[in-house]
């Protein structure tokens, strides 16, 4: 039933940001689907990243879509300031969202794909009643503030339920996970129902990205495939 082919979406929070821009065509010519963009604000997370300006840098610098992650409070005070900079998706984090239902509008209204992201602790129940108006779900497998974390095990329960709701209602929402994606845990998550991959320090820290991205490919394709999920192409 799920036939949408896996995406590979390098985080550029483990990216060197002093040659930004040819990290990005790297990735790019290496294979990358889109480019994932962390924006923290050391208020909803305990780290501070970027902003607009460097959002739009990024999309000077390549054609990919750009996936943009904010993880800060308030977010519908910037969502449209994000779309305007060239965000291709905009997530949302749900537990910053005292009006999430209107958020979602408003990132649709802007001209962008709405996502909205759950933190490790938050329940799928959160968007029960808003699954059908986004084009992706985020379940992160870490807590979010920072690259290079353990995946936790028990999302996978979550990333299952959160796939079984899409399927059986006939949505056409990706469903994305973030946080401690390697070769060696892209599978559980393929194989639990999710269809793009946030991978950050799985990427930027290897020596070659191509090969890194392949290596990701092959084992998300691999579960898929075992478990009749995947696309063909
Ligand atoms: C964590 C960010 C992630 C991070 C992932 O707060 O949302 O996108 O860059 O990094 P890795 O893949 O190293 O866990
Ligand atoms: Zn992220």
């Amino acid at each position: 039933m799920t036939a949408q082919p896996c995406v590979i979406a390098p985080s550029i929070l483990s990216a060197d940001f002093a040659r930004l821009g040819d990290e990005l065509r790297s990735v790019e010519a290496a294979g990358a689907d889109w480019i994932h963009v962390d924006v923290m604000d050391g208020r909803f997370v305990p780290n501070l990243t970027l902003g607009p300006v460097v959002v739009e840098a990024a999309r000077r610098s390549t054609s990919l879509p750009l996936d943009v992650h904010l993880m800060i409070v308030e977010p519908e005070r910037y969502v449209s300031d994000f779309v305007r900079a060239g965000a291709t998706t905009v997530g949302v984090q749900a537990e910053a969202c005292v009006h999430l239902h209107r958020t979602i509008a408003q990132i649709k209204e802007a001209g962008a794909r709405a996502c909205v992201v759950l933190n490790p602790a938050t329940p799928p129940d959160a968007l029960s009643y808003v699954l059908g108006d986004l084009d992706q779900v985020l379940v992160m497998t870490v807590n979010p503030g920072f690259g290079g974390q353990r995946f936790i095990e028990s999302m996978l329960d979550k990333i299952a339920v959160l796939r079984r709701w899409i399927d059986e209602r006939g949505l056409a929402a990706r469903l994305e996970v973030d946080g401690g994606v390697s070769a060696s845990t892209i599978g559980r998550a393929a194989a639990a129902g999710a269809d793009t991959f946030v991978a950050g320090t799985a990427v930027f820290g290897a020596k070659d990205y191509a090969h890194a991205i392949e290596a990701l490919r092959e084992a998300a394709d691999l579960a898929r495939r075992d478990d009749g999920r995947e696309a063909g192409g």
